[in-house]
């Protein structure tokens, strides 16, 4: 395969890139300008519209998304709510629906340019019906997207019982990484305990780790503190993720001050939610109203990388969503209030680079020898891409074509002018 005249995400304009044996084998400007493809590879012309790394989704439920309505609907909208549906749910589940739901929401995701997804999935179950479920989904799935997998024990380490054993069970059956949601434990001390056990569970199987950490409004919650603790006491330095992080937001200001050198010391990545916690955060508070998004811009300022995740599609906590990262990145911008063109460029890159370096991807990337994955954007740029949630022309995995969507546009019927509009920038 070869593309001619694309944009990459750092500005430069005209660049050839071409694909052998599923690889980035050349990438320049001009490189077949006025030269013909070799032979027999497929002939592309990106006409000057952006090229970029696929889209990752650091955080995300495979294991309910598109389970919307069953058995109810989240009255609340709380996140407390939406873990007592998820238990009403569980015991109705079929592995097969499950699988099939999965696999409909990769076909969308694929379709959007998402091509690795890191989901957790409940396995405090006795049958580890779901466990089971997405192992088959990503054995399924392993041609075209990538599904790391992380063992997550909704109903609490210590408060569920059994959960420890169904989680090493989980492990054993090649769930690839240890979760923990250690603020739904009955304590402060439980929930430091249970960090403590994931960890040191993490540190002898080999794997990393991604918990569910303070996810509330509480600002005095201090598990983020503890999961940096034992990341730097265990050496597992750039190996560990806290996702949500959302009581951050309502900390006190000097606490935090101490705080995020801690997280970057121990190399902790950070996960954001914007759909998600601009939506169940807040939920106690009269007016005003608080956002309960983590603080971005001050952890990637303190030097630690920071993703953002789509976390909930169409089930018992979030009602819409399309496996749209460009979505997710532009609500992130607009919580965070990141409008600056080096912040709106963050912002892209917390969908992309960023989420990839925190899933350990190899091979990622624009650069000779990386995976030919991409796709290809309506857009002349990040911030364009962004604004437009721009169509997703051409989507490419180890140069292999997975999706195309037509370029969007409208014919115009105004006297005086042109026949069709399109949203982009004039070149
Ligand atoms: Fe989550």
């Amino acid at each position: 395969m070869l593309i001619r005249n694309a944009t990459l995400p750092d500005g430069r304009t005209g660049i050839d890139l071409l694909v052998q044996h599923g690889r980035i084998a050349a990438i320049a400007p001009g490189l077949f300008h006025g030269r013909p493809a070799p032979a027999g590879a497929q002939d592309i012309d990106a006409a000057g519209w952006l090229l970029s790394p696929p889209f990752v989704d650091a955080h995300f439920h495979m294991d309910a998304t598109l389970s919307y309505g069953l058995p109810r609907i989240n009255a609340s909208g709380t996140l407390l709510e939406g873990i007592a549906l998820w238990g009403e749910l569980k015991p109705l589940l079929t592995e097969e629906a499950l699988v099939e739901r999965a696999l409909q929401y990769c076909d969308w995701a694929v379709a959007k340019g998402l091509l690795a997804i890191r989901s957790h999935v409940d396995v405090c179950d006795d049958r580890l019906l779901a466990v089971r479920a997405l192992l088959e989904v990503r054995r399924r799935v392993a041609p075209y997207l990538d599904l790391q997998l992380v063992a997550f024990p909704q109903d609490g380490l210590l408060r569920a019982p059994g959960a420890l054993a169904h989680l090493e069970r989980a492990l054993d059956l090649g769930v690839d990484v240890v979760g923990g949601i250690p603020h739904f434990e009955r304590t402060m001390a439980d929930g430091a305990e249970s960090v403590r056990i994931l960890c040191e569970l993490a540190a002898q199987r080999g794997l990393r780790v991604d918990m569910h950490c303070d996810e509330s409004d509480d600002p005095l919650s201090r598990h983020i503190e503890t999961l940096a603790f034992h990341t730097r006491r265990l050496g597992l330095h750039g190996r560990v993720t806290g996702s949500h992080l959302t009581s951050m937001h309502s900390m006190d200001n000097y606490y935090v001050s101490k705080l995020l050198p801690l997280i970057a010391e121990a190399q902790v990545h950070a996960v954001a939610n914007p759909l998600i916690n601009i939506t169940l955060q807040g939920r106690h508070d009269s007016y005003p109203k608080r956002r309960g998004m983590t603080r971005v811009p001050e952890l990637l300022a303190a030097g630690v990388n920071v993703a953002f995740g789509h976390d909930c599609v169409m089930d018992p906590w979030y009602s819409l969503g399309a496996g749209d990262m460009l979505e997710v990145a532009q609500m992130g911008l607009h919580v965070a209030q990141m409008t600056s063109q080096a912040q709106m460029r963050a912002c892209f890159d917390a969908v992309t680079v960023n989420a990839a370096k925190l899933l350990g991807l190899d091979g990622y990337g624009l650069e000779a020898g990386c995976h030919a994955d991409f796709v290809l954007l309506q857009a002349r740029s990040q911030v364009e891409a962004l604004r437009l949630r721009a169509a997703r022309l051409l989507v490419v995995r180890r140069g292999q074509v997975l999706a195309r969507t037509a370029p969007v546009q409208a014919a115009l019927q105004l006297p005086g002018r042109p026949a069709q509009v399109d949203w982009t920038l004039p070149r």
